[in-house]
């Protein structure tokens, strides 16, 4: 039986050419076994028939936020609450500016306000439309909000232009939309995963003090996807904005020494799996000054001594902490390379190779794209938004560990 069977998911379409190709999505889903309805923006009417939509989803289709004979029958927040899953297919970059405004000024985007059903969008526009900066912020926008995004795929556009902005075929769709809602094994039950995440601060003075750009999103989508599938998870994190994950054991620190012994103290008994995402400051102040430090003479200079941090990972990894050690590496160039020479000095089974130059993904994105490596093989998954990397690069884990 599909993993779809009785799941009740709301198809969303808007204006797009690409509409005509939903009515196959809609079919594949009834098929499959799912309770489907359709809701249509004006725009789409232009493209597809609310009597076909009818026929092939089994249900009224309805179109308007205000219409008191669809609300007698199922009021629009009752709609909202029924879905399982809301998928827009296609997405135009009209609904994914109102969507991403917040906006409620349709049935589709009060439906999309309303829910608490994760949502996912199906963009599908001309090729400059999709470029457009306006649409890329969107894009980021929803991608924050956990908004999964299918697609685009690249390709001949309807308008004659070729680029990326097509609508991902209905199989395709279908696909996604069995992965998103398929039930999430806990097969990583009595595993403890230590990961660490965001900066590390080293005070200079009271006031001031030596860190770097990390979020901390990293770290942070690793510890729930980990805990997702049933591990327990302590996370040790430098000074971030996030709220730790449901379920997930955090312990905060701010240098680079808290860290070595927060972890340490968590790996007692040796962890399944260690993550160093933090990016941890290689030196800190020799001494750090009690009083806020003054300007002093004339000098248009000043020089601080630094000395080495503890290596962190390298150095958990030579205690025997986890069974599985895994790093990443922030490169700028040659990264490949640099990753590589990390993870056999730091003694480590895989590091993760993240090129921190691109200003489209790494510190402080919600996208991003990496290499993971092992002593002899490498895989690239695509660019991504750091919680569906996540999940991926959890399950490349868990693969590695039960080979070794
Ligand atoms: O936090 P985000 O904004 O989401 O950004 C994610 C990220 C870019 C911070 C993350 O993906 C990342 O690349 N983290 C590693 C950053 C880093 O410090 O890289 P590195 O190449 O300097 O260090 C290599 C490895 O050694 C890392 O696992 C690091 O945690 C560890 N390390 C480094 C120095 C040190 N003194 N102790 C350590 O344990």
């Amino acid at each position: 039986m599909s993993s779809l069977a009785n799941k009740q998911i709301l198809v969303g379409i808007t204006g797009g050419i690409a509409a005509y190709k939903t009515i196959e999505l809609v079919r594949l889903l009834t098929k499959a076994g799912a309770d489907v309805q359709v809701v249509l923006t004006e725009g789409a009417k232009a493209f597809v028939t609310e009597m076909t939509l009818q026929a092939v989803s089994g249900h009224p289709v309805r179109s308007t936020l205000l219409d008191p004979s669809a609300e007698l029958g199922m009021g629009h927040i009752e709609l909202a609450k029924w879905a399982d899953l809301i998928i827009i297919a296609p997405a135009s970059a009209d609904f994914m500016a109102r969507y991403a405004q917040g906006m409620a000024n349709d049935l589709l985007t009060t439906l999309c306000l309303a829910t608490e059903a994760p949502v996912a969008l199906a963009p599908a526009m001309n090729q400059a439309m999709w470029k457009h900066p306006a649409t890329q912020t969107n894009l980021q926008t929803l991608i924050s909000r956990d908004v999964a995004i299918i697609g685009p795929a690249s390709g001949a556009q309807a308008c004659g232009d070729v680029g990326a902005g097509r609508m991902e075929e209905p199989v395709d769709l279908f696909k996604a939309i069995e992965q998103l809602l398929a039930p999430i094994q806990q097969d990583l039950a009595g595993q403890h995963w230590v990961i660490t995440a965001g900066p590390t601060m080293e005070a200079i003075d009271p006031v001031r003090y030596i860190s770097n750009h990390s979020s901390g999103k990293m770290g942070y989508a690793l510890a729930a996807a980990a805990q997702a599938r049933g591990a327990s998870v302590t996370l040790v994190s430098g000074p971030t904005q996030l709220d730790a994950p449901q379920g997930v054991k955090r312990i905060e620190i701010k240098s680079a020494e808290d860290m070595l012994s927060a972890c340490r103290e968590a790996m007692v008994k040796p962890a399944d799996v260690f993550i160093g995402a933090a990016a941890v400051a290689d030196f800190r102040m020799k001494e750090v000054a009690s009083q806020k430090m003054k300007k002093t003479g004339d000098s248009d200079e000043m020089q601080l001594t630094l000395v080495k941090n503890p290596d962190v990972i390298a150095t958990l990894s030579q205690e025997n902490t986890a069974k599985c050690m895994v790093g990443f590496a922030a490169e700028t160039q040659d990264v490949i390379a640099y990753a590589k020479s990390k993870l056999e000095r730091k003694g480590l089974d895989l590091i993760i190779a993240n090129d921190v130059s691109r200003t489209d993904i790494g510190f402080n994105n919600d996208e991003n794209q990496v290499t993971v490596l092992s002593k002899d093989q490498q895989w690239t998954p695509p660019k991504e938004s750091k919680s569906a990397l996540a999940i991926e690069l959890v399950e490349l884990i868990t693969q590695y560990q039960s080979t070794k």
